[in-house]
C-alpha cells in the first residue's frame, strides 16, 4: 500500500478569523506547520504518494510542498531542515464545495484506483510511540482488513465522536468493530473508544460512498459509508495508545504546542522551566 488520502478542504471555521485566509494546517506547531505531521506519518509507515484533496483557500499547502531548488541549498547552507519530501509524490484534487469529509474522500477515487488505501486526517495530530499508521498499515496488511484509529476518551465526552461497539478483542489493542456510532449521547454510547483520524480502506469505500445518501446538512458523511462497509465485512479498531490532539480546536491546538515545545531539541527546557514557573505562580487561582 502506496496511497494515501488527506482531506483539507473543510471550511476550519472553530479557527476563524485566524483561517479566513490561511489554512489551518498551515499554523505552526512550535515550527513546522500542522501538516507536516501527518505527512511524515505517513511517509514512516510506507505512504509515499499523497493525494491532498483541497479547496481554493489551501493554495498555500500545495506551494509548501513544492520547494524550490535555489531555497533548498539556502536553507542547507543555514542548517534548517526543509520542507522537501523527495521520497514522496504529491498529488491535489480540488473539492469545490464543502459537501462533507464522505464527499471530500470519493473526490479520490480516479487517483486511488482499485488499491486498498490509507485515509489520515491532519487535524488529528498522533505523538507515538508507536506510530499509530506503521501499526495500522502492517494490521491490514497482515489481516487482509479494514483498520480504524481509535483512543479512550472520558464517557462524558463521546458525544463529540464518533465511537465503536466493540465485540471483541482479536489481539491485544486490536477490537473486532460491531458497528460505527456517530457523536452518542453518554447514555446510549457503546463504548469509549472515539474513532481517531486515521483509516485503512479498501476500494469498495467509493462505491460505497456513491450510495450514501447526505446526511441533514446536506453533507455526504464518511461513517455513513463505514457503517455499510462494516456490515458487509467487518473492521477492526486499533486502539492507539500513544498521544493524540485535535488540534483542529483551539485547546487541542494549544496542547499539542505546549507538548511539542517542551520535547523540542532547542527550546525544550528553556520552555519546561518557562512553564513551571508560569504554572507554579498561577496555581493558588486554580486552587481556590
Ligand atoms: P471538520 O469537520 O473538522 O471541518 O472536517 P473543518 O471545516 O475542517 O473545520 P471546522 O469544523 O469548520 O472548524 C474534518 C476533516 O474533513 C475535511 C477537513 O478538511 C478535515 O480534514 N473536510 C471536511 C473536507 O475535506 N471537505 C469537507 O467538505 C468537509
Amino acid at each position: 500500500m502506496r496511497k494515501v488520502v488527506v482531506p483539507v478542504a473543510g471550511l476550519g471555521t472553530r479557527f476563524w478569523p485566524a483561517t479566513a485566509v490561511l489554512p489551518k494546517e498551515m499554523l505552526p506547531l512550535v515550527d513546522r506547520p500542522a501538516i507536516e505531521y501527518t505527512v511524515d506519518e505517513a511517509l514512516r509507515a510506507g505512504l509515499d504518494d499523497l493525494l491532498f484533496i483541497t479547496s481554493r483557500a489551501k493554495r498555500a499547502i500545495e506551494d509548501h510542498f513544492d520547494v524550490p531548488p535555489d531555497i533548498e541549498r539556502l536553507a542547507t547552507e543555514k542548517g534548517i531542515a526543509l520542507t522537501a519530501r523527495p521520497e514522496a509524490r504529491f498529488h491535489f484534487v480540488r473539492q469545490n464545495r464543502p459537501l462533507g469529509l464522505g464527499h471530500a474522500v470519493g473526490l479520490a477515487e480516479a487517483h486511488v484506483g482499485g488499491e486498498p488505501f490509507a485515509v489520515m486526517l491532519p487535524d488529528d495530530v498522533l505523538l507515538g510511540p508507536p506510530d499509530c499508521m506503521t501499526a495500522m498499515v502492517r494490521l491490514a496488511e497482515r489481516t487482509g482488513r479494514a483498520v480504524v484509529a481509535v483512543r479512550r476518551v472520558e464517557p462524558a465526552q463521546v458525544s463529540a465522536y464518533g465511537v465503536i461497539r466493540p465485540t471483541g478483542e482479536l489481539e491485544r489493542g486490536v477490537y473486532e468493530v460491531g458497528d460505527l456510532v456517530e457523536k452518542p449521547s453518554p447514555d446510549r454510547a457503546p463504548s469509549n473508544l472515539a474513532i481517531v483520524g486515521r483509516y485503512v480502506l479498501p476500494a469498495d469505500t467509493f462505491r460505497l460512498l456513491r450510495e450514501t445518501a447526505p446526511a441533514v446538512a446536506g453533507e455526504i458523511q464518511l461513517t455513513d459509508a463505514l457503517r455499510a462497509l462494516n456490515r458487509q465485512r467487518p473492521m477492526l479498531a486499533y486502539h492507539f495508545p500513544g498521544r493524540v490532539f485535535d488540534t483542529g480546536s483551539k485547546l487541542g491546538f494549544l496542547q499539542a504546542t505546549v507538548e511539542l515545545a517542551m520535547e523540542h531539541p532547542q527550546l525544550g527546557a528553556e520552555f519546561a522551566a518557562y512553564l513551571a514557573r508560569r504554572v507554579e505562580a498561577a496555581a493558588p487561582a486554580y486552587r481556590a
